[in-house]
Formats: structure tokens, sequence, C-alpha cells
């Protein structure tokens, strides 16, 4: 079987190192990259993944380098045709995403641009939190085209609706098709005229009152496990998310998946990274797709791009 493609993870928190895992595990890719600004982690964290391989099958190697933040190390992430950014602090009980734009500003902005430096023709998929406005930031920082920059949050957010509604009606998640676009954080649009089960639309199966119950949970999605784990936050369903990015990126496989994108008129919004579906390949994201969406959904994703392009418009002074 040949293997092709080289992707970086940053940060090997727990985001970074089950994404790394993830990749690994596709057995698709020639080598998986993760790094961390603290010493030993990311290499220990690769030699304990490699040597899960002969069990789980997989003959992907993991590389793990420590990094500085001046750019030492870098150089093993150097010609990455994709980079994962998962540094940057998570979320504790009580604090919104938004509570993380200070640090995190800091720490993307120089993720992004080492990247840049040693990997000029990556795409890059950011998870740092608030996702909408690191992924501003990082195709800032990076200087790369906006269609090369996206961001990780429509994937999870969907899939955590597919689950609440599956969860609801007692059905396979395979049955169940959901869509959340807007931003990662209070703006988030879960879209149920989108929704069906086994092809039947959900409000045929469902009371108005109970979707609206199923959307705010959606919302909430995050916190909800934030308040559970008491430290830090979810990252087997977002590193599944962020996976899957870089494998349709790798391949090319011009799926269409919700993503943080940048939009040119699309639903008549334009100049902001907003949560909408996108076909992805190997130039990152191809194209965005317009969907059919119901007047009230169309007013709330406005609502969603408004919110976020004046914080997406701050982030360059951070
Ligand atoms: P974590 O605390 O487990 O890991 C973060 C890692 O980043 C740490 O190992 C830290 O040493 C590293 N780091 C910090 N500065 C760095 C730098 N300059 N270079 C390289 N590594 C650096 O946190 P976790 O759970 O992995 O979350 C990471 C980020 O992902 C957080 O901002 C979190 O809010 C976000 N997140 C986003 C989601 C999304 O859907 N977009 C979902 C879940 C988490
Ligand atoms: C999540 O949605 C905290 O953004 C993170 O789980």
């Amino acid at each position: 079987m040949s293997r092709s493609g080289k992707v970086t993870v940053v940060g090997a928190g727990f985001y970074g190192s089950t994404t790394a895992l993830r990749l690994a595990e596709y057995d698709i890719f020639e080598t998986v990259v993760l790094t961390d600004i603290v010493e030993g982690k990311p290499e220990g964290i690769a030699l304990d993944i490699n040597q899960s391989r002969s069990i789980e099958g997989f003959e992907t190697k993991l590389v793990g380098k420590s990094t500085t933040a001046d750019g030492a190390g870098y150089e093993a992430t150097a010609n990455s045709d994709v980079v994962v950014i998962t540094a940057g602090l998570p979320r504790k009980p009580g604090m919104s995403r938004m509570d993380l734009i200070g640090v995190n500003a800091g720490i993307v902005r120089g993720v992004a641009e080492n990247i840049a430096k040693h990997s000029p023709n990556a795409v890059l998929i950011v998870v740092s939190n608030p996702l909408d406005e690191m992924t501003a930031l990082a195709q800032i920082a990076s200087k790369f085209p906006h269609n090369r920059v996206m961001g990780q949050a429509g994937m999870l957010d969907t899939a955590r609706f597919t689950h609440f509604v599956a969860e609801k009606l007692n059905v396979p998640v395979a049955s169940v098709k959901t869509l959340t676009l807007g931003s990662h954080g209070e703006t988030m649009v879960p879209v149920p005229s989108r929704c069906t089960v086994n092809g039947k639309a959900l409000s045929e199966l469902l009371s108005s009152a109970e979707i609206e119950e199923l959307v705010t949970r959606t919302r909430n999605g995050g916190a909800e496990i934030v308040a559970l784990l008491k430290t830090g936050s979810a990252y087997y369903a977002p590193s599944a998310a962020a996976a899957r990015m870089a494998r349709a990126v790798i391949t090319d496989s011009r799926e269409v998946m919700p993503v943080c994108a940048w939009v040119t008129g699309e639903y008549g919004i334009s100049g902001v990274y907003l949560g909408v579906e996108a076909e992805i390949g190997r130039v990152g994201v191809n194209k965005v797709v317009e969907g059919k969406l119901t007047s009230q959904e169309l007013e709330e994703l406005k609502k969603a791009a408004e919110a976020v392009r004046s914080k997406q418009a701050d982030v360059k002074d951070l």
C-alpha cells in the first residue's frame, strides 16, 4: 500500500495527540509530525503511538518534536501538506471560548508564522479557540490565500447535533443527517430544515419544542462537556472532525463538509470567516457551497457573520 502526504499537528495536548493518533491509524499518510513547546511531550507521545502500530496494524510513523516559541524545531515540520493547529489553552468551567482570545492569539500568531516559513504551500486547519477569530488570525499571520486556511467547528457541532437527534429518536446515527452553520459560539446556527432521519424531515418526527431543545443542547455542546470534565474541553469528537478534514485535503476527496471558511458573497455575506458548507480538496477550500435555508435560518446566519466580523477585525492587532 502506498502512503503519501505529510501532516503536522501543532500542540500535543488532548486535542493534538488524539488527532495525531487518528491520522496515524488511517494508515494512508507517509508522515505525521506532532509538536509542542513542552520539552519531551511530543517525542513521548509519538513513541507511545508508534509502539501501538503492531497491535493496531498501521505503518504510518509519528515524528514527535519539541519546538520553541521563536521557531527552533520547526524544521521537522518542513514541507507539510496539511497543518492542524491545536496549540492554545482550552476552556475551564464557566469560561466562554472568547475568554481565551488574548493568550491564544499570541500562540496562534507565532505558530502560523513559523509554519508559513517552513511549509509555504500547506493547508492550515485551525482548531484553537475562539475558533472563528483564530482562523482569521492564522490567515493574517501566515499570509496564505484564504482558501488554504480554514477552521474546524462545523464538523464537530454537526456531529453533536446528529448524536442528540439519534439519541432522542433511538435510531442509528448513520440514519441521521444534520447541519450546523454560523460561528463556533453563541451565534452557532443549527439548521433544522436540513435535518433528516432516513430521508424524512426532522419536523415530521419531532415537535418544534423538541427540536428547539436539541438545537439549544447543540449550541451548548462544548460547555456541557467542559462542565463535566472540569479540567479542559472535549477532544474525541473534535479530533475526529479535524482528522477527517485533513484526510479530505490530502486525498483531494472534494467532500462537502461544514467548516469555517472565507465567504465571498455566498448567502449575501462577504469578507469574513464563517461556518458554511464547503468542498474540501487538495487546495483547501475548493468552493463554498450555498444550500437552501429558511428565512429565519438565513437571518441567524447573517447575524452570526456580523458578530464574528467585528471580532475578526480586532485580531490583527492581537
Ligand atoms: P491542551 O491544554 O490539552 O493542549 C494544548 C497544548 O498546546 C499544550 O500541550 C500546550 O503545551 C500546547 N502549546 C501551547 N503553546 C504552544 C505553542 N506556541 N506551540 C506548540 N504548542 C503549544 O488543550 P486541548 O484540549 O488540546 O485544546 C487545544 C485547543 O483546541 C484549545 O484552544 C481548545 O479550546 C480548542 N478546541 C477547539 C475545538 C473546536 O471545535 N474548534 C474543540 C475542542 C477544543
Ligand atoms: C468544544 O466545542 C471547547 O470548542 C470546544 O468542545
